[in-house]
This record gives C-alpha cells, structure tokens and sequence, in this order.
C-alpha cells in the first residue's frame, strides 16, 4: 500500500514535468551518483591504505628508535637520547611524539618538554615479552597512532612513538576534493550533454506535438518540420503524409458538398420548372377544354331538337377525348409509369426509341439475364436515370454515330454498360474544372450509384468515344424482386436496334 503511495507521487511528480526536465534529471542524478560513489570507494580504501602505511612507518621507527636508544640508556647518555628523538621528530613529519620510559615506568626522556600529558603513560602497555604493542588514541589533535616497543626485552625499558594522521587525513581530504571537483566537473558536462540530447529529442516532438494542435485545430496545410531521418524524422514523414491525405479526402469532401448543393438547387430548379409547366398546361388546356365543354353542355342544355343535342354531344365528346388524352399525357411525362410497370429494360428500350427518332445516331440496346426480371426500384429508377444522362450526353457532346446500352444481371449486380463512339473528353480535366464550368450531369451519374452502394467507371479520351461503366450490388433487400421466369437464366440476350432509320 505504501509501496503504491510512493510510486502514485513518483508519478505525480515525474509525469508533471517535462520530458527536458526528466531526462537531465535522469542523467544528472546518475552522474553525480556515480561521482559520489567512486568518491566515496576511493576516499575508504585510500584511507585504508595509508592508515596500513602509517602503522608500518610507527612500528618500524618506534623499532629503530628502541635499538638505537640501547646503548645509550645503558650508557646513561641522556643527552644522545634526547638528540635522538629530536631526530627522529625533525625527520618524520608524521611523528607527533617520542619518548622513552625506563623499567619502572617513569618517563626517561620525552619530546614534550615539560608539559609531558598524564593519560599517555597508562595509554598502551607493553608486555616485555611482545615484539610491538600498537593502539590508536583519540586526541585532542585528532587520531594517533601510538607504538610501544621494549628495549632489550623491557629490561632496558620502553619506546614509544606517537605518529599524528593529520598528514594523510590532508592528503585523502585533497583526493577527496579533487574528485568531488572532477564530480562536480562531469555533473555540469552531463547537464551540457543533457541539455544537447533533450534538444535533439524533444525539438521535433514540439514540432509534432504543434502540428498536431494546428490539424486539431483544422488547419490541416500545417506541417511537422522533419530534422533527420531518424524514427522521429519518420514519424513526422508519416504524419505529414497523413495531414496530406486529409487534407486532399477535406478537398474531396468539399467538393461533393459543393456539387451535391448545386444538385440539389438544380433538383429544385428543375421541380419548380416542372410546377410551371403543368400549371401552364393545365391552365392553358385542360382547364380551356373543360371551359369549352361547359359552354358546349349548356348548348345542349338549350337545344331545341334531339337532332342538334345528338350534334354537340358528338363534339363534346371528341373533345373530352383530347383532354383526357392529355391528362395523360402529363401523367406519363411526370413518371415513365412504363418503368414501374414494365421494368427497367423495357422503359430505356422506349427511351432509346423516342431518342433515335430525334437524332440519326444508331442505338443499340443488349441485355443479359434481364429481361425478365425485375430490379428493386430504387435501383431501376437510378439506373434509368444514368442511363438517360450518359444517353443525352452522347446526343448533346459526342457527335457519335453509334452508341451501345448494354444491361446485365452479372453474378450478385447489375451492371449497365453506355459505350459511344464520338469524340470523347479529357475526364480528369472535366471533373477537376473550375466550378461554374463543371456541369452536373456527370457528378449526378456519380451520386446515383454510389448512393446505391455502386461504383461508376467513366473511360474516355479525346478521339476515342467514351464508355460509362455502371456496377451496383443486390444483396439482401436489393435482391431480385421479382423472377418471372426461372427458367430463361441469363442467357436471354435482348438486342433492340433502335437506329436512326427506325
Ligand atoms: N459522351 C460524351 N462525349 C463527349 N463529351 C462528353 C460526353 N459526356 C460528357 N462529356 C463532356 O463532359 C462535360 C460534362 O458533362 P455533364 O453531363 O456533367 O454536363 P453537361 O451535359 O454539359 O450539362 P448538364 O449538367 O446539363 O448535364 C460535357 O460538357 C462534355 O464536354
Ligand atoms: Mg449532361
């Protein structure tokens, strides 16, 4: 649990920060620990080493000093004994003290003069049978290192020399300045070094991480600066790659937004016209000829024989006839009732002969495993309604003089197929013109298949005719409605020739 609390405000702590500030962190805290412990390693085993050293020097002079002093203790020279511990301090920098006790303990000669201090008497016995006796004594001046050694066997008395570790306390405390120094030294170089490496690594991240906020922010022409070519460099190819590809599918999407909207205007456009017309129509002739047969019936009305009654009606009649007659004729224009009635074949087969009595292109109908059957509605209407622009398209721009319409249930679809042989068109230059020269038949031929689920194929070249290619799926609610024939498969090939001298 505890375990978890800290780690949580580990967290806390280094997911606040930034990346910058973690990886000098990281860095800076395993310089100055590796500094730190190599300081301290070096600074032990030095201190080690020179305490050992120090030690041999104070045995290996307190030894010399007993030697030395022999004779002259037995000689009572205390003159050359004292001489000899004035040489023996003058020349080691390291003894602190020398002095020599007699058999019984008291002090024979000493290098502090008078003011000899009390406790280094007891301090450090030696037994006479004992070739050295060492201990180290905590004193005002620090550690030292005191050697007592007998003279001739203890009986002559003792040595003793006191060796100070001042000197080479000084020399592991400058060992240890010099590495902090150099630890100090290394921390700023990794701080330098970190700094670099954080520079290298987190400037293109910025940039990333500023090109990503201009795309969210929907500037999608921003781009992320690519440094090298490193993983960072590839990561921001790649996201510069994806900023295209939105920016080019945003175009795209606009761009049917804005055909859709002038489809839709056109749409409108188109039904108001139509409103007109049948207004105009209905004014003009229907509700003329219902006029004309209300004054005919009040003719009748005031007849004076049977002769002249028999006589108007006739008129009235023939006349009801040609209203009706038109009535009708609205009706049909308003909805080729022959495509709900008979399917999608026979009305662009009564499409195809209106037109080719209009214009003397031959025309060429082919359907395969269609002839029977009906498609669902919406797909019929659509196709019908491609069918019919592609149609009017080659009579207005193609100059063709032959056009096939091939209808074919193929497998699960239906594919129509309208193939001229006129002068053709540059596709791409059509379809990416400058709006108010784009027209919208083609981009509705478009729209009417894929909002069935299909896919529409436009192949032409100048000089070369052009084929529309139409693919739209049956599968579930799309499926054949209707199959008349079971029997008559696709290979029921209907071929109309719909030529310019029918
Ligand atoms: N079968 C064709 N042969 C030659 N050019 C064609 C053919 N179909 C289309 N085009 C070219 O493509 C252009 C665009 O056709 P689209 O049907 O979109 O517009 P439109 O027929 O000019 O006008 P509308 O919006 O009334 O259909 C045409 O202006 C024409 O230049
Ligand atoms: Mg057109």
């Amino acid at each position: 649990m505890k375990v978890s609390k800290l780690w949580s405000l580990f967290w806390s702590v280094a997911g606040a920060v930034p990346v910058r500030v973690k990886i000098m962190g990281i860095i800076l805290g395993l310089v100055l620990l590796l500094g730190l412990g190599v300081t301290f390693q070096i600074r032990a085993s030095l201190s080690r080493t020179l305490a050992d050293q120090l030690d041999k020097q104070a045995i290996s002079i307190t030894r010399d000093v007993a030697a030395r002093s022999t004779d002259l203790i037995l000689t009572n020279n205390t003159f050359a004994l004292y001489e000899l511990l004035r040489d023996t301090v003058d020349n080691n920098q390291d003894v602190r003290y020398v002095f020599i006790l007699d058999p019984s303990g008291e002090v024979l000669v000493s290098t502090f003069g008078d003011r000899f201090p009390p406790d280094l008497l007891k301090a450090n016995p030696v037994p006479p049978d004992q070739r050295f006796s060492l201990e180290i004594l905590d004193t005002e001046e620090g550690l030292i290192h005191d050697v007592a050694v007998p003279i001739f066997d203890g009986k002559a008395g003792v040595a003793r020399v006191g060796m100070s570790e001042r000197h080479f306390r000084d020399v592991v405390a400058a060992a240890t300045r010099r590495l902090l120094l150099t630890t100090a030294l290394m921390s700023l170089i990794g701080i330098f070094a970190a700094y670099l490496l954080t520079m290298v690594l987190t400037r293109p991240i910025r940039g990333l991480v500023e090109a990503t906020e201009a795309v969210a922010k929907g500037n999608l022409k921003h781009r992320a600066p690519v440094w090298a070519n490193d993983e960072l460099g590839q990561l921001g190819m790649a996201f510069n790659a994806m900023t295209e590809k939105l920016e080019l599918a945003r175009n795209e999407l606009r761009r049917k937004e804005e055909m859709r909207t002038r489809l839709l205007e056109k749409v409108i456009s188109v039904q108001e016209e139509e409103r007109k017309r049948i207004a105009r129509e209905l004014h003009d002739e229907t509700s003329q000829s219902l006029t004309s047969l209300m004054v005919g019936l009040k003719i009748v009305q005031s007849a004076s024989n049977m002769e002249e009654v028999r006589e108007r009606t006739a008129e009235l009649r023939s006349l009801i006839e040609k209203t009706l007659e038109g009535v009708y004729d609205l009706a049909l224009e308003l909805r080729p009732s022959i495509l709900d009635d008979l399917g999608l074949v026979a009305a662009v087969r009564k499409h195809m002969r209106d037109y080719s009595r209009k214009s003397d292109i031959h025309m060429d109908l082919h359907t395969i495993g269609l002839e029977e059957k009906r498609l669902p509605p919406e797909i019929e209407t659509a196709l019908y309604r491609i069918v019919q622009e592609a149609l009017s398209n080659v009579i207005k721009h193609a100059g063709a003089e032959k056009v096939d319409v091939v209808l074919e249930h193929r497998g699960s679809s239906v594919v129509a197929k309208i193939e001229d042989d006129g002068r053709g068109f540059d596709v791409d230059k059509v379809m990416n013109s400058r709006k108010e020269e784009r027209r919208l038949g083609l981009f509705g031929m478009y729209e009417r298949a894929s909002l069935m689920g299909g896919v529409l194929t436009l192949k032409s070249r100048p000089g070369q005719g052009t084929t529309v290619f139409i693919e739209i799926p049956l599968d579930g609610e799309k499926a054949l409605l209707e199959e008349r024939d079971t029997n008559s498969e696709s290979t029921s090939v209907g071929s109309l020739s719909t030529g310019g001298d029918q």
